[in-house]
């Protein structure tokens, strides 16, 4: 982990960062980064720990990634992408800590988990129409209550005023040795060249992208994970957002 992740300096900064939310007593989480950065496994700790919502905003553009899969529409081409995906009501609920992931009322959540449905989501996500159709949804849950939101451009496009941003990193070999771990875990056939490959490649999609491209916002803190467990990684959210160690 780097030294300036725990400088006093950047938390104080942090912690004095203005609100202009309309209920001054719900606050937002902005945990940005690449893919395989453990943000989803850090971003469900913290929302447990401090009793908050989590949102996987990533979990949004699978599914958009995934119907047009299903529709056999090509992933780059924003028109045909834009008619397929305009009617669909996407949706996510959050039960019992178990994340639900709807389109057209049909849960896709064991669906979208696939190396196929990772690159979709990263090809549709590049689309404008697509970023916008999903905005408002996230920001309408993020006026609800306190909330955790982790993807790619929380902290510099929807929540650019959230009280707390941090960017996780971690090298591309130890993203794509995690990711490798995970899909194996879930008994999914992969070879892990094929997945380090797709873990830059989706860097290098979501990083060069015109709109919403993945970046750290100015004011976010930055946390490599290199060397670090998810619950180290926590364990620094709580403590910043608490001001006192848990
Ligand atoms: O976080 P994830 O791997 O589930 O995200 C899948 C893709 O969705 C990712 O490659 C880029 C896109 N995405 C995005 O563009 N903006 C977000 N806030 C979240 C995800």
């Amino acid at each position: 982990m780097s030294n300036s992740v725990f400088k006093c300096g950047a938390v104080a900064a942090l912690n004095t960062q203005k609100s202009i939310r309309k209920n001054a007593n719900i606050y937002a989480i902005a945990l940005d980064g690449p893919s395989g950065a453990g943000k989803s496994t850090v971003a469900k700790l913290v929302a447990k720990e401090l009793g908050i919502t989590y949102l996987d905003t990533g979990a949004l553009y699978r599914a958009l990634g995934l119907v047009c899969l299903n529709n056999d529409v090509d992933v780059k081409d924003g028109i045909a992408v834009e008619n397929c995906i305009k009617a669909v009501d996407v949706n996510i609920i959050y039960e019992g800590g178990v994340q639900t992931v709807t389109t057209d009322g049909a849960d896709v959540t064991s669906k979208i988990r696939t190396p196929e449905v990772s690159m979709a989501a990263s090809a549709v996500s590049a689309i404008p129409y697509v970023r916008q159709k999903l905005l408002g949804l996230q920001r309408g849950i993020a006026e609800k209550s306190s909330v955790i939101l982790d993807g790619r451009d929380i902290g510099t496009v929807v929540l650019p005023n959230a009280e707390y941003k941090f960017f996780l990193t971690a090298s591309a070999e130890v993203r794509a040795k995690r990711r490798f771990d995970e899909l194996t875990a879930k008994g999914q056939a992969v070879v892990y060249a094929d997945v380090y490959n797709d873990v830059v490649t989706r860097d290098r999609n979501d990083s060069t992208r015109a709109i919403a491209p993945l970046k750290r916002a100015s004011d976010a803190v930055e946390i490599n994970s290199d060397n670090m467990t998810a619950e180290a990684v926590a364990k620094y959210i709580c403590f910043t957002v608490n001001g006192d160690i848990l």
